[in-house]
């Protein structure tokens, strides 16, 4: 079942049934001011960091779901009838209700008793703030008497202490109201320098400017609506246009034992003017507008967050009243219909720009939609974000983890390659001077977290990936130079080259009793917790470590190895070559030897193929006891996926035979028509020595669901070998837009990935959970476009390399790559992978494009494959 359709010229997503099997989120803000927004305008805003800086409140896990938002009302008054034109809070039957999801955007709208009403949000690039652009047209044959009001919760700026610490919270709201904007502003008279802002133009005529009466002149109102009951005279001078009232105070606005689908200021069609003190500020306006019969007006709503000097915080100095200089003309600036549609040009221009780098045009529409739109989209915003917050992630319980956002960093580096490498710069300074790396870092402070630490194995070579992954795009070597301390410790600073040598010497020096690596806290699963043995509720299965971790190994991690170190054999190798006189040569150690990698990938690759394979498949681990883990002679849990895909991206068992069998046995055991299950047989009972993994019901998460982000390692692994027809079936099992008709059982948004889907173990096989923050939508994005459509950077040029299903004839691509735009052109002359070249007419030997001479700024490719 659907619940909605791709608009694909429009590059939208566009919901036409309100109540969706889950909220269908969408993002606003692309640098530092955020929000998540619904289907029915739910969510919340913050300011770079979601727990620490929350703009608006949002009660997860709520009853309705998702009920708390970015509302607006609007009121017959006719008969005194009210709705939301977005669905909820009131859930009024609608008529031609659409919520259309765009690329930093979303536009809501309906009818409701001939009066159609749209909202358009979305955060004007480089602004703190967002735009809720509300268009109101009266459908009906008689003149329409409407009341207009929005609502808006604020947070108190720390989300985790503002859902907790009540006996103080109730008592430090505060707020501002001057010239129609509502300012928030607890905690600003001491520790805070921000703010925030609700401002509303008056009602103005669609293609006429903001006006610019106010209505609500003369500085904070100091008369409370709670004192001498609820205010009847309006503030509105001159007619209908303007502001008629506000509210700040959450339970004047609403009335006791209300909630937001039934406001008493709403239902009596009167604002009561109150003013927040302590307990729960909120933002009110109310407008009121007359339409004659096929009128349209639009009212504009800012919500913005603004930071002051500390020394300049108070205007007039002294007082405790925000100094408002620098922030009213920003207000003043985005009230303006005509501002609007500049920032809303610039805004599509922006993604334009990050999804032309590349297009592509198969025969299978869902490849194009991902590739061209959606994954590309949920990449960026996945980088964003990390996986702080979603409708399935608070926003409270995790900064940026180092090994996401290494991989989140290939499926984005290509569209904003100067943001991928202050990304890199960030992640290694959280690095220890070890070479291990803390698991998590705030965004706002970019200090590593304390409370997670660090010992999580894997996670510095995905450093390794992550940098390879940019050099090969940009061929900026001057990165590998750049300073960058340990543990943002001023004066412990090497070369970042020097960081992924100690990365890839962390694991050598944890090697376990059969030459493995360690596992540590865990590896990439982190679920498979084998040093841990929790047995009280309420402990962390990852921190919790009891066991001296010098036994436990992984051949997740020694695969992942082999392919850094690799990486490293060519980053070293090609390093000597562009930096000349680089403070990355020095001669004394062997570890800067490109050789050095290749051999210490090798005795791994040795290691691996002695101690690491089961007969049938690439074993998962040992544990502490030093028994086996994802064996034929486990009783459960005998075969797991990380290890096939990654040993063979590694390049292990290749020449054997062997990767053809862990391969043949991930088809057999593993795969469902909903996509590849993480283990088998899920785990039925709880494994002390095993930890989180086997404390999740059978076909869940790490225990036997669909966890999608290991699929594309199996796509990868099958391009490898040859098998684009495999490739390609994997990767549209779990594509959302593939999956869009079976709505009823995936359930959430068919236009982004989520990061599982139940397993065939599970009651509910088939239904996806946890959509849009995870390392799905990099690794999706790097198998289809890199593997199976072969479209490969690599530190010498543009590599083409196509692993397609046999049906198809071919494909077309434009990739920019390095500045420049090539334009590929696929044809399949026969049924193999093999690549014939010819660029600008000239057949080349192999299958990399060379760098064009300088100057040339576009490439003719003609593939011939067969
Ligand atoms: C989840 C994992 C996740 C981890 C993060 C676990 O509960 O199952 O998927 O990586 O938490 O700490
Ligand atoms: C989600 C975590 O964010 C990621 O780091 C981890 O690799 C996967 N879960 C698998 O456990």
């Amino acid at each position: 079942m659907r619940y909605g359709y791709f608009d694909d010229e429009r590059r939208e997503y566009v919901i036409t049934q309100p109540d969706t099997p889950l909220p269908w989120i969408n993002y606003l803000g692309s640098e530092a001011y955020f929000g998540l927004i619904s289907n029915t305008a739910g969510g919340y805003s913050f300011y770079r960091d979601a727990r620490l800086r929350r703009i608006t409140r949002y009660r997860y896990n709520n009853v309705p779901f998702d009920y708390g938002g970015r509302y607006i009302y609007v009121r017959d008054n006719a008969t005194g009838e009210f709705w939301s034109p977005s669905w909820q809070p009131t859930r009024r039957p609608l008529e031609g209700y659409s919520c259309r999801h765009g690329l930093g955007y979303t536009i809501i709208g309906s009818t409701y008793q001939g009066i159609e009403a749209q909202t358009r949000y979305f955060v004007p690039l480089g602004e703190n703030l967002e735009i809720w652009q509300l268009t109101v047209t009266n459908r009906r044959r008689e003149v329409a008497d409407l009341s207009i009001f929005s609502a808006v919760e604020f947070c108190l700026w720390d989300a985790q202490d503002d859902a907790t610490n009540f006996q103080r919270n109730f008592n430090t709201g505060e707020v501002e109201i001057v010239d129609d904007v509502i300012y928030h502003k607890t905690e600003y008279r001491e520790r805070r320098n921000h703010f925030a802002y609700f401002a509303c133009s008056s009602f103005s005529p669609l293609e006429g400017g903001p006006s610019t009466t106010s209505p609500l002149k003369g500085g904070p109102s100091t008369t409370s609506p709670l004192e001498g009951g609820p205010s009847t005279t309006s503030p509105l001078e001159g007619g209908q246009r303007g502001v008629t009232g506000f509210d700040t105070q959450r339970d004047v606005f609403l009335g006791p034992y209300r909630g937001w689908d039934n406001p008493a200021a709403v239902e009596r069609g009167q604002s009561f003017n109150s003013v927040a003190h302590g307990w729960a500020p909120i933002g009110s306006h109310h407008v009121k507008v007359t339409l004659q019969p096929g009128e349209t007006r639009q009212v504009i709503f800012l919500l913005g967050y603004h930071e002051n000097p500390r020394d300049h915080k108070f205007d007039p100095p002294g007082s405790q009243t925000i100094n408002k200089t620098t922030v009213k003309p920003t207000i003043a600036r985005y009230l303006d219909p005509a501002q609007i549609e500049v920032a809303f040009g610039a805004l599509r221009t922006y993604w334009d720009g990050l999804l032309g780098i590349l297009q592509v045009e198969t025969p299978d529409v869902h490849t194009d939609r991902m590739v061209n739109v959606w994954n590309a989209y949920q990449c960026v915003v996945t980088f964003n974000m990390s996986r702080s917050a979603s409708f399935f992630e608070s926003g409270i319980g995790r900064g940026l983890g180092f090994r996401d956002s290494n991989q989140d960093l290939l499926g984005f580096v290509h569209m904003a390659p100067a943001r991928a490498r202050e990304r890199i710069l960030d992640l290694a300074a959280t690095q220890l001077e070890s070479g291990g790396a803390y698991h998590q870092y705030q965004p706002l402070t970019r200090r590593g977290n304390n409370d997670v630490g660090s010992n999580f194995n894997d996670d510095p070579l995905w450093l390794v990936l992550g940098v390879a992954a940019y050099l090969k795009e940009t061929g900026d070597w001057s990165i590998l130079d750049r300073p960058v301390p340990y543990d943002n410790r001023p004066g412990s600073e090497t070369p970042l080259y020097e960081h992924l040598q100690r990365s890839l010497r962390y694991t050598l020096e944890r090697l376990g009793p059969h030459g493995l690596p360690l596992i540590g806290r865990a590896d990439w699963n982190d679920c498979l917790n084998l040093n841990c043995f929790s047995d009280e509720p309420g402990q962390s299965f990852q921190t919790t470590t009891n066991k001296d971790g010098q036994v436990a190994e992984s051949v997740f991690i020694a695969g992942l190895f082999v392919l850094a170190a690799k990486e490293m054999e060519q980053i070293s190798k090609s390093a000597n070559q562009q930096i000349s006189n680089s403070a990355i040569r020095n001669p004394q150690s062997a570890i800067r030897n490109p050789q050095f990698y290749l051999d210490a990938a090798r005795q791994m690759e040795a290691v691996v193929l002695e101690h690491g394979w089961d007969g049938e498949w690439f074993l998962r681990a040992y544990d502490d006891f030093g028994h086996k883990v994802g064996s034929h002679e486990c009783e459960e849990g005998k075969i797991f996926i990380e290890p096939q895909g990654f040993c063979v991206m590694a390049g292990i068992g290749l020449g054997d035979g062997r990767a053809e069998q862990a391969l043949e046995s991930v088809n057999r055991l593993l795969a469902t028509p909903h996509g590849i299950v993480l283990q088998q047989p899920a785990y039925s009972r709880y494994y002390l020595h095993l930890g989180e993994i086997s404390s999740y019901p059978p076909g869940y998460k790490e225990n036997g669901g669909i966890f999608c982000h290991s699929n594309p390692w199996v796509m990868i692994a099958e391009t490898i070998a040859g098998h684009g027809d495999r490739a390609h079936d994997y990767y549209t099992r779990i594509n959302p837009s593939a999956r869009e008709a079976i709505g009823e059982i995936h359930r959430c948004e068919p236009y982004v990935y989520a990061q599982m889907i139940a397993g065939r173990d599970a009651p509910t096989h088939g239904e996806a959970k946890n959509s849009w923050l995870t390392g799905t939508a990099a690794w999706n994005y790097v198998a289809i476009t890199q593997w199976i459509l072969g479209i490969r950077p690599t530190f010498d040029g543009l590599q083409v390399a196509p692993v397609i299903p046999a049906s198809w004839s071919g494909f077309q691509a434009t990739r920019v790559f390095r500045g420049v735009a090539y334009h590929i052109t696929v044809n399949r002359a026969g049924k193999g992978n093999a690549v014939s070249l010819t660029v600008d007419g000239q057949p080349v030997e192999g299958n990399v494009v060379p760098l064009p001479s300088p100057g040339q700024t576009e490439v003719e490719v003609q593939v011939t494959l067969g």
